[in-house]
């Protein structure tokens, strides 16, 4: 017997999909170019580092900004007692603009609707605590992002019914799949709360199109059921098509202050816009006032320091350098995506064509000696181990089709992502010239000896779900 919870003994976290174990691979021999140059490559982490020299020259330019200091003079005991969880104002203010910049200005957002949150990962949860009792379903397009099992499940005892997306028609929500999960969710005996999406999605890297919204605007409108779109990337849309907000939806369809307006909910972030996972900064947006004063109380559980906020205000006030990080960035993480693909093109490696994110959703199914999620977790081991590249397999974003992986582009130098791919390519060109199913054959010894010691207990449903797509 033990005098623990159940919670904190249960194993619904996900800590032991490979989407996290890869991570623990990667902390224990991460690759340096001069220390380690052997080494893992972290590819699985959806981090931006391209632009820390312009928020670094921004705040060598300001240094009252983070030297808690207002015109000069310290303002460090106003920020070391403030702690109102109704967020600071003029960084509620400054947050909201630059979420409709990003956005192109095409939607305004009030700040009598929005949260202050540590991070997305509190907004998600937030708002199931708010929509949903233990034992109710979330619908989730598959694959999703594999911190959703976490966040939405963990420790507020939602179930997720997955919307199965498929490769042939670019993973695309239709109605038929958003009404077989509805069905799905049913026959299980759960209580449909909502559907919630990523948009752009992690882990596909592209935009929703306004047919995907206005079919999920339907299908919520017909069901009675919220809708929560994550909008954590964006500001990450780099090629067109470009972003369209499902509140830019809400408005052409002229759903303003009607039932399924209030039904409607975002979460947003800094992590992914502005790269920094580490400030813990997100949002939720609501036009629910019931949900916003709740969310508000709530927040005090996660919320985002004082001098956090102070720093973010005069930042993000500073319209000036809004304008310039957003199409820099916007610049720089097209360059580096179009990089990654080109690299994958050379190692004879396809991927989903996407517009959007830190990462691609790559197509390694040729790779393959079956076409099972066992093959999939012996290549993404061989990937992990002989390459040295932690990649996210598609099974740990609960696909449903073996062989696609997520990978990431943004958290290293090009010179760093030149060598993966360089790795890349010699173990595509080393499998086949010796076969196709060469990575079948590796000697029993070989692979004893750099096989990982852990068990894969992979949580998804689906998992057995073999395609027979290809
Ligand atoms: C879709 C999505 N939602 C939420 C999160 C969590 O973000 P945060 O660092 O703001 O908690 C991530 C992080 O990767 C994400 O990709």
């Amino acid at each position: 017997m033990t005098l623990l919870s159940t919670k904190a003994t249960c194993n619904t976290h996900g800590q032991d999909s490979s989407y996290f174990l890869g991570w623990e691979e990667y902390e224990k021999n991460p690759y340096d170019e001069v220390l380690n140059p052997n080494g893992i490559i972290q590819m699985g982490l959806a981090e931006n580092q391209l632009c820390f020299d312009l928020l670094e020259s921004w705040l060598a330019k300001n240094p009252d900004a983070a030297g808690f200091k207002r015109d000069g003079n310290s303002i460090f005991r106003e920020l070391a007692l403030f702690q109102d969880y109704h967020g600071l104002p003029a960084f509620k203010k400054a947050l909201v603009e630059f979420m409709a910049e990003i956005g192109g200005n095409k939607v305004t957002f009030d700040t009598s609707h929005i949260v202050l949150t540590a991070g997305s990962t509190s907004a998600n949860e937030t708002l199931m605590f708010c929509l949903a009792e233990a034992g109710d379903a979330f619908l989730l397009p598959v694959p999703y992002y594999p911190g959703f099992d976490r966040d939405l499940k963990w420790r507020t005892g939602v179930e997720i019914v997955p919307i199965h997306c498929a490769s042939s028609n670019g993973f695309q929500i239709t109605a038929a799949a958003l009404e077989e999960a509805y069905q799905e969710a049913h026959k299980r005996n759960l209580r449909v709360k909502g559907v919630l999406v990523t948009n752009p999605s992690n882990p596909l890297g592209t935009t929703m199109s306004r047919g995907e919204l206005n079919l999920l605007i339907s299908f919520i409108t017909a069901k009675g059921i919220h809708l929560i779109s994550d909008e954590i990337y964006s500001g990450t849309v780099f090629s067109s098509p470009g972003f369209v907000s499902v509140m830019e939806i809400l408005k052409d369809r002229k759903c303003d202050n009607t039932e399924v307006w209030n039904r409607v909910h975002i979460v947003y972030s800094l992590s992914k816009d502005l790269g920094l996972p580490g400030f813990r900064v997100g949002a939720i947006y609501s036009n629910d006032k019931i949900v916003v004063e709740a969310a508000t109380k709530m927040s005090s559980f996660g919320l985002v320091s004082s001098q956090t906020q102070y720093l973010l205000a005069a930042l993000l006030s500073d319209k000036k350098f809004t304008k310039n990080y957003i199409s820099e960035n916007h610049k720089r993480l097209k360059q580096r995506q179009k990089m990654l693909v080109a690299g994958l093109q050379k190692a004879g490696i396809g991927c989903l064509k996407s517009n959007a994110a830190l990462f691609c959703w790559v197509d390694m199914r040729q790779l393959l000696h079956s076409n099972t999620f066992d093959a999939e977790m012996e290549l993404w081991k061989k990937i992990v181990y002989d390459v040295r590249l932690n990649i996210s397999p598609g099974s740990s974003c609960h696909c449903t089709e073996p062989g696609w992986f997520r990978v990431c582009f943004a958290n290293m130098s090009e010179d760093t992502l030149n060598i993966a791919m360089q790795r890349l390519k010699t173990f595509v060109l080393d499998s086949t010239v010796n076969g196709r199913n060469q990575n079948n054959h590796h000697s029993p010894k070989n692979s004893k000896r750099r096989s990982p010691k852990w068990v894969f207990r992979l949580s998804s449903p689906d998992r057995n779900r073999e395609s027979d797509e290809r």
